[in-house]
């Protein structure tokens, strides 16, 4: 996949695995479009990549605005008239709690960032995706889709619900030359990552994640899952329990962090 003179749009792009993401795309060639709210941290960015020469434009949106992310795909087809992919990082899980726990609005919030706010910036984006006759959009998952973990049970069913949706895309889209596709992160060295502490062997650097991304759209992956997480979810299909309570084991032990920390 060769990405030069494409034009992306990374939602997610202020801080973490978003920004290092947009950064490989534009060292790969692309001109990259990035969006979340913190409208400074993108500038910054952007004239960061600009003075590398790179092509790189802030689009300040929070996702669960409508007119937001109407504006910030106007703002970048009115800049350079296409749109070739999406990745659309926006998002993070939160602090753990034990569901009983956690504020009545948890799961609807959870739902309106990652699911609600990625079909948004899909609705949007469509019509210049399809003008594109091969177009590509990322959509960011997690291992706890498959394998739903207590302590973020309103996050796994958010992003098992961002798998659904993408795979149903993935089959409806693709005769209009729409390539939906579902990448799945490690645990990773980001602000939303450390705030959970999950007793793995390995927390993995952004820019790790941003390189296997990128490998990953070259490969033309459907779904992703690097860093290891990928035995998990072989190790579901071969023996759910056994997944089942890897994963538990891993949720309360970070539960039971979370709550010595308080
Ligand atoms: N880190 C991990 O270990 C890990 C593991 C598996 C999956 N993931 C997934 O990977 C993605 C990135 O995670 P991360 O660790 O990089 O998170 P992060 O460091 O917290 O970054 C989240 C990004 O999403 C943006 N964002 C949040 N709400 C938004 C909204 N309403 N509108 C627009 N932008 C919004 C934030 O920017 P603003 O605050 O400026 O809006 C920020 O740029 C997420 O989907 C996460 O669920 C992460």
């Amino acid at each position: 996949m060769q990405f030069d003179d494409q034009v992306w749009l990374v939602s997610g792009a202020s801080t973490g695995i978003g920004l290092e993401i947009a950064r490989a795309l534009a060292a790969c060639g692309a001109r990259v479009a990035l969006a979340a709210r913190s409208a400074d941290a993108l500038q910054r960015e952007a004239a960061a990549l600009a003075a590398r020469g790179l092509q790189a434009l802030a689009v300040p949106m929070d996702i669960r605005s409508d007119e937001a992310v109407a504006a910030g795909i106007a703002r970048v087809l009115d800049t350079w008239g296409r749109l070739d992919g999406i990745a659309n990082v926006a998002g993070n899980g939160g602090t753990l709690s034990r569901w009983c726990d956690a504020p009545s609005h948890g799961t609807e919030s959870m739902f309106a960032v990652h699911v609600l706010g990625a079909e948004r910036v899909l609705r949007a984006a469509l019509p210049a995706l399809v003008r594109q006759r091969r177009s590509v959009v990322v959509n960011f998952a997690s291992t706890v889709a498959w394998v739903p973990m207590p302590g973020a049970a309103a996050y796994s069913a958010a992003k098992a619900a961002v798998v659904a949706l993408s795979d149903a895309w993935r089959a409806e889209l693709a005769p209009l030359g729409v390539d939906v596709r579902v990448f799945a992160p490690p645990h990773t060295r980001t602000e939303a990552g450390l705030a959970w502490p999950l007793p793995l062997p390995k927390v993995f650097e952004p820019q790790w994640v941003a390189q296997a991304f990128v490998q990953s759209l070259r490969r033309g992956a459907a779904r992703s899952v690097p860093g290891g997480n990928g035995a998990l979810l072989a190790l579901q299909r071969l023996s759910p329990g056994l997944a089942r309570r890897i994963m538990q084991r891993i949720g309360f032990e970070a539960l039971r962090r979370v709550e010595a920390a308080a």
